[in-house]
């Protein structure tokens, strides 16, 4: 029996059962780790963003032939900053269209402004989730009118902005009246207790969920997570020309000197630099090859607090059971043993 408290608005907005929503992650997180998490009681997402509308089509088959309950899809709506829906690039479009077609429960925008298609997506019964690395930006999307705003601090795995998750989460609550989710920094029951102490509706993890077997990746990224403590991570743009919390290894380090932090492009043309400069899709040999030393594993410093690859299902339950034990110690109903 879970703690009651962990029943929040946002399982009667999104139809679930748990407050934990796993979160989008370009190539990781594909249809048999978002079945596996929806099937739990949480929120499975497809991570979206790289795919084709085919790839994105049969993922969600996946998903729906392991559960018939919620799930997301995750996109990046990174535009030259138009007001209308035409302004989204043609690959977006297209996987938008995807997502009308099959009916997809939740949308989640990783980057940019979803706006100009919230009224059609919630004419159609969708909800529509939003990121934010910055307390303006939360702002901005709630004017937009998506239902929630994610607050993903500088401690999540991927491309983050630079306030921790302490101060973001209770600095967006303040600035926006609608619900929030916390990201960043968050692998037990421990931060999803902490996270619904600070008022957020949930929550959403990534890094746990690499550590999975579900997960697509290669078992040394996995199990390189579970490896690594706190200081192992950096936030570079040496991948993308963006901040990035990966893995700390060769290929951060060799971009850390001052001659190669000159060779930085901005965003995106690095990435076609550091593949020439690697002679390898640094992706690629990380999470597809498991070349650890050298390729780009988005990774967040939650990864200490990550000690075992096991199940997607088995954490969406150890976390549920670590914060009733949490909640119950704050309200005196257990012993203070950790
Ligand atoms: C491998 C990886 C890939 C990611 N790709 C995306 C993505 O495509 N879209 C997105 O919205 N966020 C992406 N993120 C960020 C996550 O959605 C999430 O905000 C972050 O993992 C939360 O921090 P945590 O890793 O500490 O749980 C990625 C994160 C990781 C670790």
């Amino acid at each position: 029996m879970y703690h009651p408290a962990l029943k929040t608005p946002l399982c009667d907005m999104l139809g679930i059962e748990y407050p934990i929503l796993q979160a989008g992650m370009g190539f990781v997180a594909r249809g048999p780790l978002a079945g596996a998490v929806s099937a739990a009681g949480g929120l499975g997402c497809i991570g979206a963003g790289t795919m084709t509308p085919k790839e994105l089509a049969a993922e969600i088959a996946i998903v729906r032939g392991m559960t018939d309950k919620p799930f997301a899809v995750d996109l990046l709506f990174a535009t030259a900053g138009g007001k209308s829906a035409q302004m989204f690039s043609s690959d977006t479009q297209a996987l938008i269209e995807v997502v009308f077609n099959e009916k997809v429960p939740v949308l989640v925008s990783g980057l940019g402004d979803p706006g100009p298609i919230v009224p059609e997506c919630h004419a159609a019964g969708m909800k529509v989730l939003s990121l934010t690395g910055s307390t303006r930006n939360a702002v901005r999307l709630a004017a937009s009118g998506v239902d929630a705003v994610i607050a993903q601090g500088y401690d999540g795995g991927g491309h983050t902005g630079s306030v921790g998750t302490m101060t973001l989460l209770p600095s967006v609550m303040d600035a926006v009246d609608i619900p929030v989710l916390a990201a960043g920094g968050l692998a037990d029951g421990r931060g999803l207790a902490a996270s619904l102490a600070f008022g957020a509706i949930g929550v959403w993890m990534g890094t746990r969920f690499i550590a999975t077997p579900e997960a697509w990746g290669h078992d040394n990224y996995k199990n390189r997570i579970v490896e690594i403590g706190d200081s192992d991570t950096i936030r570079t743009k040496c991948f993308s020309g963006k901040p990035c919390r990966m893995i700390s290894n060769d290929t951060t380090k060799a971009w850390e000197t001052p001659e190669m932090q000159a060779r930085l492009k901005p965003f995106p043309h690095q990435t076609r630099n550091v593949i020439e400069w690697l002679g390898a899709d640094p992706y690629m040999a990380g999470r597809r090859d498991g070349q650890t030393d050298i390729g780009a594993l988005a990774a967040g410093q939650s990864s200490a607090l990550i000690h075992e690859v096991k199940p997607a299902g088995d954490i969406v339950r150890d976390i549920m059971a670590e914060a009733t034990r949490a909640l119950e110690r704050l309200s005196g109903k257990a012993a203070m043993a950790r």
